[in-house]
């Protein structure tokens, strides 16, 4: 298959290498940013300046890797463009103020659009969901934490989230994995949250950030279970489970130790089925595991479990299109994923 890539950023790097895996052609590329068009060309790829003449090229599919803040324009230029396109657009689809327009926009629009919300493809989800349901739990508690230190990250000058905080790096992830276990556990009552500021010692002294370190949200769910959204910037790790990771509660501070788990609990039983996902230690990259367990002992130890979230969501696109499959994430599902992380903010 032939697509043209809208933006030329940190993403479309990983769609590039996951496309290609899956023999998709990148027949050009359109960036606003003139660096990027450069670049684009010093890496052998055509750049376009305007989607007319990229249309003309005839893509099986477009591929938008922008910032957030254009993916409503985008569909629209493309909608008007190329009316049965087939689109594959990174998450979230749009921000929350965006979400009517948007859906003006696509009203019977016959084209196909799949969402990139990756953890939508994880194996390590739906494992976690199938062995629930196998071993027919009763969930009272649900806990997905996703714990990373990213001091040094900070250090040299990444992006901070001053709208969402901490929770505006992995929370739709996390939000994603909830809703994957199903609609039960969409919020009925949500209790405050927990933020926590981020001290970082730099070369002139310490340096507070404000709600950057961590932020825990609880809420009832529909089916009356707890969930819990847990993630630390510092790498605070706040909810253990034995298994991959022998015990620590401080992540260290390198590019390659994470903590992302989904748990689900079921008291009455005395039972847990837990998720790791990668990277985990002992595994490759792109394997996560999962752990259930019985009054606190382990019964059950699966793995490797594939899991390139990333490379299994563009195969699915891929293979949507060329209807092998359903569509891994549709419009109406990235919608819902961006509402409840809108209901989660404050
Ligand atoms: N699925 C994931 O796990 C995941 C991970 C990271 C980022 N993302 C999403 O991917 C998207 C891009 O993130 P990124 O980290 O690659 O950003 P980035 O800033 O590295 O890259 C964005 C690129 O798009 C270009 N661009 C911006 N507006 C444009 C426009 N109107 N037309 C053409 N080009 C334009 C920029 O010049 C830049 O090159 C975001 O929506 C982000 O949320 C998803």
């Amino acid at each position: 298959m032939k697509c043209i890539r809208i933006g030329y950023g940190h993403v479309a790097e990983w769609h590039e290498k996951k496309l290609t895996e899956e023999d998709v052609t990148t027949i050009g590329v359109i960036d606003i940013d003139e660096n990027k068009r450069k670049l684009a060309l010093e890496a052998g790829f055509q750049v376009f300046s305007s989607y007319e003449e990229a249309f003309k090229l005839k893509p099986d599919f477009w591929d938008i890797c922008v910032s957030t803040d254009f993916h409503l324009d985008i569909l629209q230029t493309i909608r008007s463009l190329d009316f049965h396109a087939n689109i594959i657009v990174e998450k979230p689809i749009c921000h929350f103020f965006q979400i009517n327009t948007l859906k003006k926009v696509l009203e019977n629009f016959p084209g196909k659009i799949v969402v990139n919300e990756n953890y939508v493809s994880s194996n390590v989800t739906k494992n976690v969901r199938e062995i629930s349901t196998s071993l027919n739990l009763k969930p009272t508690r649900i806990i997905s934490e996703m714990s990373k230190n990213r001091t040094a990250d900070i250090r040299k000058g990444r992006f901070l989230d001053q709208e969402f905080f901490a929770f505006g790096y992995e929370g739709s992830h996390m939000i994603t994995n909830i809703l994957e276990l199903g609609e039960e556990y969409f919020p009925a009552e949500i209790k405050n949250p927990h933020y926590g500021d981020m001290h970082i010692t730099m070369p002139n002294g310490k340096i507070c950030l404000p709600k950057q370190g961590r932020v825990e949200k609880k809420y009832i769910s529909k089916s009356g279970a707890e969930v819990i959204l847990y993630t630390s910037m510092a790498g605070d790790i706040k909810y253990y489970y034995p298994g991959p990771f022998s015990f620590f509660d401080k992540i260290v501070e390198d590019n390659n130790t994470r903590y992302r788990i989904l748990a689900v609990e079921d008291e009455k039983k005395c039972m847990a089925v837990v998720g790791f996902y990668e990277p985990v230690p002992g595994l490759n990259r792109g394997e996560g595991t999962v752990v259930v367990f019985e009054k606190g002992d382990i019964k059950e130890y699966i793995a490797p479990i594939y899991d390139d979230t990333m490379g299994l969501s563009l195969k699915n696109a891929i293979h949507y299109f060329l209807e092998k499959r359903d569509n891994p994430c549709t419009v109406d599902m990235a919608i819902e994923i961006v509402e409840l992380f809108h209901l989660l903010k404050r």
